[in-house]
């Protein structure tokens, strides 16, 4: 690898010294070389990556400015969960490499790690990850549930309508269990559209809440994120 580098490295400082000799003034700049075959190695111990269904996947992705991906690759664990893997040839428009889940429209959901392509060594990124949980009802307790809602929801000691959205509590709370301050269940497996979470948290519904949480969730990505587990079978 080094030693290819100085090859070009060298037949760059002659075209250099040639076009030198034409005209003094090309700009240097142009030979700079850019991070453009950037390489990003992954390594680490990966649980629940096949928990997400086949509207999403597990990848190491490189971002630029915007919210999809430029460049992805499949991050699939081997049974022991072991995952070895290399995103080769990043393009000088990538800023960030990711262990992220995105959609089918390579869009981020959930990012685990984020690197800068600033800190990479030579022309590696490493990504050294250790143990991570992947899990998708993780990704939703942790990015939505935590941050967004748990506050009301069994945080502190009382819990709104009963229901616990925090932390190993949320899940007996919501799957198969009737609402308390409406009609209905609040989970029900395999039919978002008429369980009473996808109900509140969403637009326009007919519910006569007593408190509105319209507004609460208003990334797509996010509202579609439990739209997906809860057709896919609410598993945990
Ligand atoms: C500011 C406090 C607050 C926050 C934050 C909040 N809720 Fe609520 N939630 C309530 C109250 C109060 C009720 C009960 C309203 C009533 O009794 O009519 C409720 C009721 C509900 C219900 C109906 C439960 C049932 O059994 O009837 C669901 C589902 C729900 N919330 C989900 C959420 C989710 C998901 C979030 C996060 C996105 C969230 N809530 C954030 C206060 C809150």
């Amino acid at each position: 690898m080094m030693k290819k580098n100085n090859v070009i490295f060298a037949s760059l400082l002659m075209a250099a010294a040639l076009c030198g000799c034409d005209d003094g003034s090309v700009p240097r700049k142009e030979y700079v070389i850019t991070h453009s075959g950037l390489t990003a190695k992954l390594t680490g111990h990966i649980t629940g990556a096949d928990s997400w269904p086949e509207y999403y996947q597990l990848v190491l992705a490189g971002f630029g400015e915007s919210e999809y991906a430029v460049t992805q690759v499949l991050v699939s664990p081997d049974a022991d969960g072991n995952v070895t893997l290399t995103l080769t040839d990043i393009g000088s428009d990538v800023q960030t490499v990711e262990l992220c889940v995105t959609n089918r429209l390579r869009r981020r959901v959930v990012t685990y790690r984020s690197l800068d392509v600033a800190s990479a060594v030579g022309d590696t990124l490493y990504l050294d990850m250790g143990q991570v949980d992947a899990d998708m009802y993780t990704a939703i307790q942790d990015h939505i549930f935590n941050s967004t809602c748990a506050q009301c929801h069994g945080l502190s000691t009382s819990a709104a309508a009963g229901l616990y959205l925090s932390e190993g509590h949320s899940y007996a709370s919501l799957v198969n269990q009737p609402a308390t301050s409406v009609e209905g269940t609040r989970v029900i497996p395999g039919n978002a559209d008429e369980s009473v979470l996808h109900k509140v948290i969403n637009p326009g519904n007919e519910l006569n809440l007593g408190f509105s949480h319209e507004g609460m969730i208003t990334s797509s990505t996010d509202l579609r994120l439990i739209d997906e587990w809860i057709n896919a079978g609410a598993k945990n």
